[in-house]
């Protein structure tokens, strides 16, 4: 069965950051410091989807998807990331997952988007080998609850994002501006990843994914120094991530003067088989040989095409072009590809009657025939997760970027399902799929 779904994670929506003993998470102190995102705009209500849950349920539902991408906050099960888990957190993704189990949704949870508990952050997070440890612990305990009635997970969400914003350039938690010394947060995500898969199975886990976030790198020329700059930026934003755990090896860093420091076992575990390959897309990237601010490339931007509110390049087949060329690069050794992120932000405006947001459905529907042209082309493509169900939190932009497939005011928390929503529920009820 082809899926097709939603994607939300825990602290864009949820809220209640200090209900039924939540611990605090690097977001939590993050978006308090001021500075840090657009306007001062925490999580700390967000959707208020924590307490909403049924509500969007029946969005979802209505909707007509088969699956539905959450991740579960770590904070909610260990407040302190470690030791015994908070029966209030546990129990609140359990009613969740039966609540979607029961109107025929599959869950497919996250166990980390990047709301890391303070108390492990404040022992040097992703830094700290040990957060490896306590991530598997964590993964452990939320699959001897749930691994009965879950039937696919996922470990990671974009390990690339989190330590290239999170500890390289600090514009999202923790925070921190290590540039290239937070390659080690690389290395433990991806042991965290493999020790999870460990606890996952052992608890009976049904499929297990990682979900990395992948951009087609365009060179800017075909001159020798793009071409190079090109394949430095390929090896740090997909090939750091995706070689380790499908090919059980780490790309060339040499162009950064750096390698990653692995212990023995650590390939091993980090490329233990997959069910599949979680890939969120959003847009290539062109990238031209360096200008002297100590990086081997730089991102000289896509132009020439449309743009979101976020100004991010509008390139469906951008979406065929790396669902072909993980399948060119990988073989035998990609497993089943789920698109488990894909979307846009828009400058949705709310009148009488909606929202008409034609540039979102355009959007879909360009990259919904790329994944169908991808599929043609031979790569086993097992699902789609528009990103998102709800407008939401958009880390450090705030509220002011808008991905949902329903509006949400968060004055009133009042939820509109957009002309996006109304055209998708047209398009799944119609049966118009790819073959499953
Ligand atoms: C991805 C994140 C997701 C959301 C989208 C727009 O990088 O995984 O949480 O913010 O971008």
């Amino acid at each position: 069965m082809f899926l097709w779904g939603t994607a939300t994670a825990a602290y864009q929506i949820e809220g209640a950051v200090a209900e039924d003993g939540r611990g605090v998470s690097i977001w939590d102190t993050f978006a308090h410091e001021p500075g840090r995102v657009r306007d001062g705009h925490t999580g700390d209500v967000a959707c208020d989807h924590y307490h909403r849950w049924r509500e969007d349920l029946g969005l979802l539902t209505d909707l007509g998807v088969n699956a539905y991408r959450f991740s579960i906050a770590w904070p909610r099960i260990q407040p302190d990331g470690a030791g015994a888990p908070n029966p209030a957190g546990l129990g609140f993704y359990e009613r969740l997952v039966d609540g979607l189990l029961a109107a025929g949704i599959t869950p497919v949870p996250t166990l980390f988007h990047w709301d890391l508990p303070q108390a492990l952050e404040d022992r040097g997070g992703w830094l700290d080998r040990d957060t490896a440890e306590r991530f598997s612990e964590y993964a452990g305990v939320v699959a001897e609850r749930l691994a009965d009635r879950v039937p696919m997970w996922i470990t990671l969400n974009e390990p690339f994002v989190h330590m290239a914003f999170g500890y390289g350039m600090g514009v999202h938690a923790p925070g921190r501006a290590l540039l290239l010394d937070a390659l080690p947060v690389a290395h433990h995500q991806l042991l965290g990843h493999g020790l999870a898969v460990q606890a996952l199975r052992a608890a009976g886990a049904g499929q297990v994914l990682i979900t990395n976030n992948c951009t087609p790198v365009w060179p800017a020329s075909d001159s020798e120094e793009d071409l190079a700059a090109a394949a430095a930026y390929d090896a740090l934003h997909n090939r750091l991530f995706n070689d380790p755990v499908l090919l059980g090896s780490y790309p060339d860093l040499s162009a950064y003067g750096t390698e990653v420091e692995v212990r023995d076992g650590d390939l091993a575990t980090i490329s233990a088989p997959l069910d599949g390959l979680g890939v969120n897309y959003y847009n290539p990237t062109r990238i031209a040989a360096p200008t002297g601010d100590g990086l081997p490339f730089s991102d000289v931007g896509v132009t020439g095409y449309p743009t979101t509110a976020f100004g991010w390049p509008v390139v469906p087949d951008g979406l065929r072009e790396l669902l072909t060329g993980l399948r060119q690069r990988y073989g035998t050794a990609l497993p089943p590809v789920y698109v488990t992120e894909n979307g846009c932000s828009q400058p949705d405006e709310l009148t009488p009657a909606g929202v008409d947001d034609q540039a979102r459905i355009a959007y879909l529907d360009g990259h919904i025939d790329a994944v169908e042209r991808a599929r043609r082309e031979g790569v086993d493509v097992r699902g789609y997760f528009v990103w998102s169900l709800l407008d939401n939190f958009e880390w450090a932009e705030g509220y002011h970027q808008r991905f949902g497939l329903v509006h949400v005011d968060f004055a009133t928390q009042r939820r509109t399902p957009k002309a996006s929503y109304h055209w998708l529920r047209r398009r799944l009820a119609g049966g118009d799929r790819p073959p499953s």
